[in-house]
């Protein structure tokens, strides 16, 4: 094989890597994710906690995985493999790949349910169904969705085979064209529904909340129970938000290190990763500033869970102007966001079944996306027929502990190993002339990568192991 381009192709230009990885980052985690578990986790000490994690953890591991790939120019298993080989390391860091993959199928399994209400509410907004709805009439329709199985595994089941059509197509012909129009539109949908939010809702108690921090919410949960106010220590804020940047970046699973084996060589990685990190944050703050000032101008709590932005959104389609049309294209393009990141999720899998076993691209996406289909059964059951205690463990539903395993466990971990990998087994000489940066900046990513990023990692997991 040549060192130089990879078996699955290549991006057509830097800019089109940079469009990919960003199509991946920016998904369901930014505009559905984000808000809600800020919501959860008390605001914003968990949103500066969260933002910290970013630059220090994120953009570096990020920087990593990209260098990884493109050195590597395989699917994440093999990359790993022969990379562990060339730098002397042991044989047993291919098991991250597999590692990787596991969690992209987790992942997935539950992402393509959340994507499925995207879908739903694509059709009950082109339907006109939220014309003048008010919070209550906006919240039964969320119930009776999540409530009937047969509707979410129909919605669930179209997505994955939107999924499949694409990965099948390949890296350029299935990916590139879609994200290049459809990222400007979705920052220019957000804005739009900020400055709705500026107007009409309690824009100013929404950005308290997002953004002045209250550190006491990172360690506790606090409640008052019949007029006394009652508070536990938790890890959990924490672990969530340091999960959170791992899940938002597409971190820590192989889907950024098997996007980076298709980047020309010529292009600069530290520059790119920077802008993809930037967007990503950007669509997230956004999300929320929109959100916030519609939950407490309609009176709902902002820890209402999953459901957030598609009990709150649809109010505010509801009354303003061309709501129809801007509800519709919004969830149109929350689709295709999930569409983007959801093909990176399969990517590392595909790709290895293309390199290992001498299946086509297609065979093996159809492959790949029957077992992840499959696995979301889980997710769908967990909002009706399994919603009950007796199918929860740890009081969590199937998807609430596919949803903590996967963001919260699996990717920190698979992203601490990645940043070991880069920081301590890699030769310098080798990620240097790899990531050919400006010295400086080389020297600050190496202490980031080397000591900042694993300690934190291991620091967050340890205050949530000490509260167990
Ligand atoms: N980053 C995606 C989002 O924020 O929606 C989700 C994701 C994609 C996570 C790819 C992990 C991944 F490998």
């Amino acid at each position: 094989m040549s060192e130089h381009t990879s078996i699955h192709g290549q991006w057509s230009s830097r800019l089109m890597f940079i469009l990919a990885a960003a199509g991946s980052a920016v998904g369901l985690g930014n505009i559905w994710k984000f808000p809600y578990i800020a919501g959860e986790n008390g605001g914003g000490a968990f949103v500066l906690f969260y933002l910290l994690c970013i630059a220090l953890v994120g953009i570096p591991i990020m920087i990593a995985e990209v260098m990884l790939g493109r050195k590597g120019r395989q699917s994440p298993i093999n990359t790993m493999r022969s990379l562990a080989r060339s730098e002397n390391g042991s044989p047993l860091w291919a098991l991250l790949g597999w590692a990787g993959v596991a969690a992209g199928f987790l992942i997935l399994s539950y992402y393509s349910v959340i994507a499925g209400w995207a879908l739903a509410y694509v059709a009950r907004s082109v339907a006109g169904v939220f014309n003048g709805a008010t919070a209550d009439g906006v919240q039964s329709i969320f119930t009776d969705l999540v409530q009937d199985p047969e509707r979410l595994l129909a919605w669930h089941s179209l997505f994955m085979v939107m999924c499949m059509l694409v990965v099948a197509r390949g890296v350029r012909h299935g990916l590139e064209r879609a994200v290049r129009i459809l990222m400007p539109a979705l920052l220019a949908l957000l804005v739009v529904l900020v400055v709705y939010a500026f107007f009409e809702g309690a824009f100013s108690t929404g950005l308290a909340f997002l953004f002045q921090p209250d550190f006491e919410k990172l360690f506790f949960r606090c409640e008052t129970i019949g007029g006394v106010r009652q508070c536990d220590f938790t890890g959990d804020p924490m672990i969530v938000a340091m999960g959170h940047a791992f899940f938002t970046l597409s971190l820590g699973m192989g889907a950024i290190m098997v996007y980076g084996s298709y980047m020309p060589k010529s292009s600069s990685i530290g520059g790119s990763v920077m802008t993809i990190a930037i967007l990503d944050t950007l669509v997230a703050l956004l999300a929320g500033m929109a959100i916030f000032p519609l939950v407490f101008a309609n009176g709902l709590a902002p820890g209402v869970g999953p459901g957030l932005i598609f009990q709150t959104l649809p109010i505010a389609f509801g009354s303003m102007p061309g709501g129809q049309l801007f509800g519709s294209l919004f969830f149109i393009l929350l689709v295709f966001a999930a569409w983007t990141s959801a093909i990176s999720l399969i990517e590392p899998a595909v790709a290895w079944l293309v390199e290992n076993r001498q299946i086509g691209r297609a065979r093996a996406a159809i492959m790949v996306g029957v077992t992840v289909w499959f696995i979301g059964l889980g997710t769908v059951f967990s909002f009706n027929i399994w919603s009950g205690e007796a199918y929860q463990l740890f009081g969590k539903t199937v998807f609430d502990l596919l949803d903590y395993l996967t963001s919260n466990i699996m990717l920190p971990l698979g992203g601490l190993f990645i940043a070991l990998f880069a920081g301590w087994v890699m030769q310098q000489p080798s990620s240097a002339a790899e990531l050919a940066m400006k010295p400086w900046v080389y020297g600050v990513w190496r202490v980031l990568i080397r000591y900042v990023a694993p300690l934190l990692v291991i620091a967050v997991f340890l205050n949530r192991i000490e509260v167990f």
